[in-house]
């Protein structure tokens, strides 16, 4: 599976590979994963981790990786200047390693969920300052695995970026993101390093900005193992995605030897809205099978899907639920299933559909 050292990757996937020689459709999802040298997981947060020891249960049961929600994101990490707190992306750390679950590095630099007094884009200056409280803590981690280095640093559209070349957010120089990717393997290389950003499942005009950034960090040297696909997909709308673009923009990062990763995958079915729950359950359940076949007939080796149980989803939430469907018509929130478990925890269509995708993997 690429992502590890050789040897490393023995020691960290044992029980996994020894688990995976007699998997059927109902073993947890990184056992099925496994047998395909695959990861399977789910963003977490440790507000609910800490609590609800059913969902503490599933998580430890299903993830071979997991991405904290927010608790590695700049306002969690260095509340003031200068100042760093560890202690939530800690308690995360420590259930990774008590249960053998990767961590994933979410995330140096993005345009939120920063603090008040922090400039976008930050200085160099601060960016370096950061990289080094947070990457250095994690240095000698043994389940930190693998960082988002910059997050979301294409503009949301053409008319919010004055670069027509990079598709950067107003602002952020190409080179700055250059200096950022070089400065963090100064602190850390032994991490994989990703750019992730959203809507670039398909020929889009922020795929090829994705794209061409991803060949400029190449090109000036800088480490980039990785591109992070976040993967919200909206179906029926613009965030939907084309398969023969999808396959394109994958096969694009695999000849640049940029590895794709699936890092925030989660499906919202938006209007028109089926009658049912169910068969809103089986939509999801298509894309999610449609939407992997893709990944993996690209190699594609991890996934993870942002949150795990429909009961605590950020979609959930009015600031980012989609407009139109849900927040002008509140009645209808209860279609709001993103995810592979439902709020009580029970296994969904789609849960069951990611399971076969791995089990069909080439
Ligand atoms: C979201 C969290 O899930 C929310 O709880 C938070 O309020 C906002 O951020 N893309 C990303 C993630 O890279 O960090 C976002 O997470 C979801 C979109």
């Amino acid at each position: 599976m690429g992502f590890l050292q050789k040897d490393k990757q023995k020691e960290d996937d044992s029980t996994d590979y020894i688990a995976a020689t007699n998997t059927d459709v109902n073993s947890p999802l990184r056992q099925i994963a496994a047998t395909k040298k695959k990861r399977y997981g789910a963003a977490v947060d440790g507000e609910f981790l800490f609590k609800e020891k059913d969902y503490a249960d599933l998580i430890a049961r299903e993830c071979s990786i997991v991405t904290p929600n927010g608790e590695l994101k700049w306002n969690a990490t260095e509340p003031q200047p200068g100042k760093f707190t560890f202690e939530s992306a800690d308690a995360i750390a420590n259930f990774c390693q008590k249960n053998n679950i990767a961590l994933h590095g979410h995330t140096l630099f993005w345009h939120m969920g920063n603090p008040d007094w922090l400039p976008y884009p930050p200085t160099l200056e601060m960016i370096q300052r950061h990289v080094t409280g947070v990457m250095g803590h994690y240095r000698n981690s043994p389940v930190l695995k693998s960082w988002d280095i910059a997050n979301e640093i294409i503009a949301d559209n053409e008319n919010e970026t004055d670069d027509p070349t990079y598709g950067l957010r107003r602002g952020v120089k190409p080179e700055l993101i250059r200096d950022l990717f070089k400065f963090a393997a100064s602190v850390d290389p032994t991490k994989k390093f990703y750019l992730n950003d959203y809507g670039i499942e398909g020929a889009t005009w922020r795929s090829s900005r994705f794209l061409k950034m991803v060949e400029y960090l190449k090109n000036s040297g800088a480490k980039i193992d990785g591109a992070g696909i976040q993967s919200h997909l909206w179906f029926s709308t613009a965030y939907g995605f084309d398969a023969t673009g999808f396959s394109s923009v994958l096969k694009r990062l695999n000849d640049l030897g940029v590895k794709p990763v699936i890092t925030e995958l989660d499906i919202i079915i938006d209007t028109p809205l089926p009658d049912s729950i169910q068969k809103l359950d089986q939509m999801v359940a298509d894309g999610y099978k449609r939407f992997l076949d893709i990944c993996f007939a690209a190699d594609v080796d991890t996934v993870i899907t942002w949150g795990i149980t429909d009961r605590h989803t950020w979609i959930r939430h009015p600031d980012w639920m989609p407009k139109k469907t849900y927040r002008d018509n509140p009645s209808v929130w209860q279609f709001l299933r993103p995810l592979p478990f439902d709020e009580n925890l029970q296994p969904k269509l789609a849960r069951n559909a990611i399971a076969q995708a791995f089990m069909q993997a080439p």
